[in-house]
Order: C-alpha cells, then sequence, then structure tokens
C-alpha cells in the first residue's frame, strides 16, 4: 500500500507563488554578486551574456522544477520519487531531492552568519563612528565570535518562526508583507543615487558593453550566477511549486519570477555604484563592497545614519525571504512524512544548520587557519561543496530527468496549453542545452 503523505495546503491566488519564489530567487546573491560581477566582466557584455543564460538554461529548468513540484504536491524528495515512479524509471530519482535538502541546509547554515552581519550593520549604519574606519569597523565585527553567532542566531530564529507558521500562514504572509518593503526601500534607493550619486559613470560601468573582456570564463560565470540567483538545483522552486494553484500557468509565471529576479539584480546595482562613485570608492572590492566601500560611504554622506540603515534592512529583508526557501523542503519532507510536526522539524533542521553555522562563523575569526577542504577555510568549502558541485549536479540531473525521463503526457497535463515553438523550444533546451551547459560549468569548477 502506498503511504498517505501528510497535506501542506495549498497559496490561494497566483501572486503568492509568484512573491515567493521571487523572495527565494532575490537574495544577497543578487544584491552585491549581481553587480560586481557585471562591472568586473565586462557591464553590457555581462548582461547579455547572462540574460541569455536565464533564458536557455535558468527558465527551462525553473519550469521543470515546478512541474515536478506541482504535480506532486509534496516536497522535492518525494515529488521526485512520485513522478519517476509514475513515468516507469527508477525510485532512485529522488536523490535528486536528497541532495537538494543536503545543498539547502548547507547554504542556509552560511547564509545566516553573513545575513547576520546585515542585520548587525542596521545598528552600525546608523551610529557613525569616530573612531573606527569603515574596514577597521568591518574588521571589528568578524573579530569577535561572540558578536557573530549572536546577530546568527537572530537571524536563524526569524527564519525558523517564519517556516514553522507553515505555508499558508507563515511563508505565504511573510512574503506579501517583505516583497512590497523590498520593492519599496529598492526603488528609494535606487532614486536616492539617482540624484545623488553619480549615476552615469555607475550606467556606463554596469551597461557599456565591452566584449573585449570576455572570455570563457565570463561565460561560465554568467551561469554559475543565473543558476544561483534563481535558485536553481535544490528543490527550492520545486518545494514552492507544490503549493502552487493548478489553475496558474508554468510557463509564464516562471518568465515572470526570472524577469523579477533580474530587474531587482540590475536596480541593485543601480542602487550600490552611484554611490560607490560619487565617494570616489573601488567598485571590484568583492565581499566587502556592501560592508566597507558602503560604509564608507553612509559614514560621509548626508543623511547617512538614515540610508545606511534602509539599505541594510533591504539587504537583510533579501536574505530572510531567501532563507525561508532554504529552510522548507527538508521541513516539508520530514513533516510530510509524519515524522515530527511542521514546527518540530523546522526547529531540527534550523537547529541543525545554526550548529553548522557556527564553523563559518569561527571560520572569520578563531578557526581561519582551519581548512575544512583542501585550501577551504569552514565558509569557503560550505560554498564550494553546496553550490559549485550539489546545485549544479541537481540542476543537470533535473534537466536530464524532464528530459529523458518524464512521461510526456504527464508533462503537458501540468503547463497546459503552451504556444508550440515556445514548447518545442524548451524541450530542445531542457533535453540538450540545460545539462551540456551545466556539465561545462560543473567540470570547470570542480578541475
Ligand atoms: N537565490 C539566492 C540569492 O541570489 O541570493 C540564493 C539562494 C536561495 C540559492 C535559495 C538557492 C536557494 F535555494
Amino acid at each position: 500500500m502506498e503511504k498517505q503523505l501528510k497535506s501542506h495546503g495549498a497559496w490561494i491566488g497566483k501572486w503568492t507563488f509568484i512573491l515567493a519564489a521571487t523572495g527565494s530567487a532575490v537574495g544577497l546573491g543578487n544584491i552585491w554578486g549581481f553587480p560586481y560581477k557585471a562591472g568586473t566582466n565586462g557591464g553590457g557584455a555581462f548582461v547579455l551574456i547572462y540574460l541569455l543564460c536565464i533564458i536557455i538554461i535558468g527558465v527551462p529548468i525553473m519550469i521543470s522544477e515546478i512541474i515536478i513540484g506541482r504535480r506532486a504536491g509534496n516536497s522535492p524528495i518525494n515529488a521526485m520519487k512520485k513522478t519517476a515512479i509514475d513515468s516507469n524509471s527508477s525510485h532512485l530519482w529522488k536523490l535528486v531531492g536528497w541532495s537538494g535538502i543536503t545543498a539547502g541546509i548547507l547554504i542556509l547554515s552560511f547564509y545566516s552568519v553573513i545575513a547576520g552581519i546585515c542585520l548587525n550593520y542596521i545598528f552600525i549604519s546608523a551610529t557613525s563612528s569616530e573612531i573606527l574606519s569603515s574596514s577597521e569597523q568591518f574588521g571589528a565585527v568578524i573579530e569577535s565570535p561572540l558578536n557573530l553567532i549572536f546577530w546568527h542566531t537572530v537571524f536563524m530564529l526569524l527564519t525558523f518562526l517564519i517556516v514553522s507558521a507553515g505555508v499558508k500562514n507563515g511563508i505565504g504572509r511573510m512574503v506579501k508583507i517583505l516583497m512590497p518593503m523590498l520593492g519599496f526601500l529598492l526603488i528609494f534607493m535606487v532614486t536616492y543615487a539617482m540624484f545623488n550619486g553619480a549615476f552615469v559613470k555607475a550606467l556606463n560601468f554596469l551597461f557599456a558593453p565591452d566584449f573585449s573582456n570576455v572570455t570563457s570564463e565570463t561565460f561560465l560565470s554568467a551561469m554559475g550566477q543565473a543558476f544561483f540567483s534563481l535558485s536553481l538545483g535544490m528543490g527550492s522552486i520545486m518545494a514552492y511549486g507544490a503549493y502552487m494553484p493548478k489553475d496558474q500557468k508554468v510557463v509564464p509565471t516562471s518568465f515572470t519570477v526570472a524577469s523579477l529576479d533580474t530587474l531587482v539584480a540590475m536596480l541593485a546595482g543601480l542602487a550600490i555604484f552611484p554611490i560607490i562613485f560619487a565617494f570616489n570608492l573601488e567598485p571590484n572590492s568583492g565581499p566587502g563592497l556592501v560592508f566597507v566601500s558602503m560604509l564608507s560611504a553612509f559614514n560621509q554622506m548626508q543623511f547617512g545614519q538614515l540610508i545606511g540603515p534602509v539599505f541594510f534592512v533591504l539587504l537583510s529583508i533579501a536574505a530572510l525571504s531567501s532563507s525561508i526557501s532554504l529552510l522548507e523542503p527538508g521541513v516539508a519532507y520530514l513533516s510530510e512524512e509524519g515524522y515530527l510536526s511542521r514546527k518540530n522539524s523546522a526547529f531540527a533542521i534550523s537547529f541543525f544548520a545554526w550548529l553548522l553555522g557556527l564553523g563559518t562563523a569561527l571560520s572569520f575569526n578563531v578557526l581561519s587557519d582551519f581548512n575544512l577542504t583542501p585550501d577551504r577555510n569552514f565558509l569557503d568549502s560550505m560554498d564550494f561543496i553546496a553550490n559549485q558541485i550539489l546545485l549544479p549536479l541537481g540542476g543537470m540531473m533535473i534537466a536530464i530527468f524532464v528530459g529523458w525521463f518524464v512521461k510526456k503526457d504527464l508533462i503537458i497535463n501540468e503547463i497546459g496549453y503552451v504556444n508550440p515553438v515556445i514548447y518545442n523550444l524548451w524541450r530542445f533546451f531542457i533535453k540538450f542545452i540545460a545539462p551540456t551547459s551545466v556539465a561545462l560549468i560543473f567540470i570547470s569548477q570542480v578541475l
């Protein structure tokens, strides 16, 4: 007898899924990752390649994840298993769900530490320091294990509280509050930057195409960014797809989410770089861009003690709407199997991720010399295993599964009527282009 899995409920109306999936996609990766990579990889040339990757790899895989998730109405592990069995394939495809859930927990562990620093900066940027420079300030923040662990705990607690409140009353309700706030704060920051920063210089830096800098590395970097930015390969979108109403159209919805994610990434660049240029700061300073360069700008500008906190609230909201999607797939699995209640599942997984996160918090200070994998400290090892191995591998397997193994009528049933040209393009991308491209990123990153 087939075991009866517990139901999680569904979202009402099509906007909840769009807000939740966009919330998952828009995160720390967009706000500093995209602008920084675009700026240093040929500006508009990178943006064009990135858009191409979103269309030929990102959207096709997103459509596939939603199809599998919504059809089953379950967590990625059971959704993969059900779809495989219904297509007369091996139930072992569920391992893709397991790899996704593992990746989600690993990412959550360090995402929470970094997001905790964002929370901490809401307060730091509200009071200008006369004694410390912004880089000394950043040094002081990451040198203190207790400080990092405190903010990591606060952030993980917020994530836990939202997910444990359920699909409708927790995640669904929160994204309806968080996402409009995020949109509003972002528009405020861009408008501020437009009038008070070096806007034209930023436009040039981000969008003037410079093809002389484009190498195969640029393609790989754009592909990796597209993948991570859309939260693909680890089951977040699949888990959210399970709560999507049956009458919502999968293909147009995927385009909407991908467009919103891309729009936010570009607006983030237009909020950050005008300010960076206006204060003659380094545009390509990597992780320090938001914590060191932006803080230094806020310390120097008029009303910086107000604008700074607004910026870090924006970052924290983006991080929170992503972290709940990292926790949800595992929680959905434990609770639907009936092993634990939703609350206890959320507690167990977030506690485990919190424990793992201690390794990341300590890798900034007392454990900075400790390498978990060769030449990589704890944080870099987590990032490497999750983002560079598990996510691309998961994405590639999902593309192969839907492209080659899932029964055609089952797919047609789920996506409903789609323009035949679009459908055939999608089939072609998911069968051939997406798996080979992801395999390329994967091989190049591992080598
Ligand atoms: N998409 C998020 C970002 O751009 O920051 C990160 C992320 C969230 C990746 C959720 C994967 C995921 F499942």
